[in-house]
């Protein structure tokens, strides 16, 4: 064998090791959810769907953990979306008037006017979570609806 030949083979050894070592790290491998204690009402189950299809995987106990979220380092960028999502507001644990707080829903038809929820990485993977833009008006409009 040729000496550049063996470098590569020497680089793809050490790349599979270390990928077998980061599966070790407990980080992201817990995917119990926690209960759904009081849940948001919508206006229609059509709101229902789609919410459910591009938000609650982040913003709810109810997150769905595909197979590639027991993959690392996949799975510790999951589990800090959802970590952090849940955070933000959590659609399991609902307030009953989430506007008297923060005024949560405006907030929601904030930044999914712009463009910012779902986010990329989640829609890349999605492509049912991906919205046209009729698709974000007639979202919001659901929302606007359920909790004026
Ligand atoms: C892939 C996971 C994921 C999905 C799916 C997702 N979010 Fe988020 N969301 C986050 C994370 C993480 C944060 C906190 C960090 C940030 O703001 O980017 C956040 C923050 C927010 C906030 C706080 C406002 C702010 O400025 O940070 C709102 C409101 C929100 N999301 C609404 C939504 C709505 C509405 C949907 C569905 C249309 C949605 N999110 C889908 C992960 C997600």
């Amino acid at each position: 064998m040729n000496k550049k030949r063996t470098t590569w083979l020497y680089v793809i050894a050490v790349l599979l090791i270390l990928f077998g070592l980061i599966q070790l790290i407990p980080y992201g491998r817990n995917h119990a959810n926690p209960p759904v204690v009081s849940s948001p009402v919508w206006n229609s189950t059509q709101t229902a769907d789609v919410i459910k299809a591009t938000c609650m995987d982040c913003h709810s106990n109810e997150t769905v953990w595909p197979w590639y979220s027991n993959v690392a380092p996949v799975s510790w960028l999951i589990q800090r979306d959802v970590d952090e999502g849940r955070v933000r507001f959590n659609m399991s644990e609902w307030p009953a008037n989430p506007n008297a707080q923060s005024g949560l829903v405006g907030e929601m038809v904030r930044v999914i006017q712009e463009g910012r929820m779902p986010p990329i990485q989640y829609t890349l993977i999605h492509a049912n979570a991906r919205l046209s833009a009729t698709q974000q008006q007639t979202l919001i409009q659901g929302l606007q609806a359920s909790y004026p």
